[in-house]
């Protein structure tokens, strides 16, 4: 039996109440004004606070204790009823997500003494929070005492996503997946990234769910993170599509596939989409609980750099080439991250959710991008996102150096591929794994199968 929502943000309650003895306050942060009151940004509550409250509230606030949560919110005004019509009144609110008492927000100032906070993003949150609490309160500044106590405490909680998690994010996986679907089989008809983008981004607002970030479409796949919509599609083109659903309470799906817009991988592109594909394949296939996660990356890095030098582009032994970092001038990346109410989860604090205590970002140019260095545990979701890349920047500054390595005139025939990304979302299961992507095909023909039935819609 589907646990209810109440049922699941009583435990969360719970565990946060097992692992700290003082009282958390979360806010779930505001609307930032384009250029009148009015007239905002769109509205993304905290995840944090939304772990905790379940509901995407703005200008409100929780506090937590011994698993008692009180909701701070006020009611909406008369103007706001002609302009946004009826809302939910607080106690509605409150009985909806399970609070055991609800103030409106003035009442906060006199419940702060003893109490821990995260900072949001929203300047006019954490202006709010710095002064009620009498210390800088600022997303730039790493937590410290009892705000680091809470930071740990919630980290470990997120990191296992329960089943109340579990449930939203294959939704948000089974959206992104649809919209994948949709980009593929659209693209023929598309004359710009715009125009694919239209077509991925229509599944997902009809599903009345958001992008869980901008979204990357683009014939410049080399660009990592390309948020520029206006290239012409062109015959013999890559296109490059990462692009993920967000439910109406913020979890997260987050796929990236690369496919041919004629339908058809030249020789020379399917060569290195399979390369990236044998990486892919071998991550997921070697992930399981008690394997570390940066183990993983190195086994991308390795796949990658054998398929390099079987197509003659690399020279030397794969390891080695590992070790001087010579992969990542085409992977310089790292194999993924933590995924759940965010893309890239709890990134917000730092690297406090994705390294293990003691663990440090490595100085290594091939290990410095990783993003999640941890044992893999049952209930932990990551992406998997091997990749290829050509930056004219990255390989022009190695030329000399690694004069060697590459053979330069092998790579050039490579030219029509600027960038592959493969990306799924990677759950850690009791025995395995399980990809709660898996229903979106990576393997070439059947992408090109895709790509082509676009032309009997
Ligand atoms: N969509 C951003 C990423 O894959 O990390
Ligand atoms: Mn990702
Ligand atoms: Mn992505």
């Amino acid at each position: 039996m589907p646990v209810s929502l109440i049922d699941t943000l009583h435990q969360r309650r719970q565990n946060l109440a097992n692992l700290i003895n003082f009282p958390a306050i979360l806010w779930a942060g505001n609307s930032s004004p384009r250029n009148f009151p009015a007239n905002v940004f769109p509205f993304r509550a905290s995840s944090h606070f939304l772990y905790f409250a379940g509901l995407p509230l703005a200008n409100a606030a929780i506090r937590m204790e011994a698993g008692k949560l009180e909701l701070f919110i006020d009611e909406a005004t008369p103007s706001s009823a002609l302009w946004h019509g009826e809302t939910p009144k607080r106690d509605e609110i409150a009985t909806q997500i399970g609070a055991d008492a609800a103030y409106p927000m003035t009442e906060l100032a006199s419940t702060i003494e003893g109490a821990a906070t995260i900072a949001v993003q929203d300047a006019s949150t954490w202006t709010q929070q710095t002064q009620l609490f009498n210390r800088m309160v600022l997303p730039q500044l790493p937590p410290q005492g009892i705000d680091l106590e809470l930071a740990k405490a919630i980290v470990k909680l997120r990191l296992i996503h329960d089943e109340g998690a579990l449930t939203e994010l294959r939704k948000a996986s089974a959206v992104s997946v649809a919209a994948h679907q949709a980009g593929m089989r659209a693209v023929k008809k598309c004359k710009t990234e715009a125009e694919v983008r239209a077509a991925m981004e229509s599944v997902i607002i009809a599903h009345e769910m958001q992008t869980s970030y901008n979204s990357i479409v683009t014939v410049h796949g080399e660009v990592l993170h390309n948020e520029h919509y206006h290239h012409p599609i062109q015959v013999g083109d890559l296109l490059l599509a990462d692009v993920g659903a967000e439910t109406s309470t913020g979890w997260a799906g987050d796929i990236t596939r690369t496919f041919p817009t004629s339908g058809k991988f030249s020789s020379t592109q399917r060569d290195i989409y399979d390369v990236v594909l044998a990486a892919h394949d071998a991550c997921i296939a070697a992930m399981h609980p008690g394997v570390e996660y940066a183990d993983i990356h190195l086994l991308a890095c390795k796949v990658i750099a054998e398929g390099l030098v079987d197509l003659g582009i690399l020279q030397g032994n794969p390891e080695e080439l590992v070790e001087k970092d010579v992969h990542a001038l085409f992977f310089p990346h790292g194999i993924g991250h933590l995924l759940g109410l965010d893309v890239h989860d709890m990134e917000d604090l730092g690297d406090l959710a994705g390294y293990e205590e003691g663990r440090d970002r490595s100085q290594r140019f091939g290990l410095g991008y990783l993003r999640l260095n941890r044992t893999l545990r049952p209930g932990m979701l990551v992406t998997i996102e091997p990749g290829f890349y050509q930056v004219p920047a990255i390989l022009q500054s190695a030329r000399s150096h690694y004069q060697y390595l590459i053979n330069w005139e092998r790579l050039q025939q490579f030219a029509d591929v600027r960038g592959i990304r493969i990306e799924d979302d990677v759950l850690v299961t009791n025995t395995g794994t399980e990809v709660l992507t898996n229903a979106l095909p990576t393997a070439a023909k059947e992408i090109e199968e895709l790509v082509c039935s676009g032309e009997k819609i």
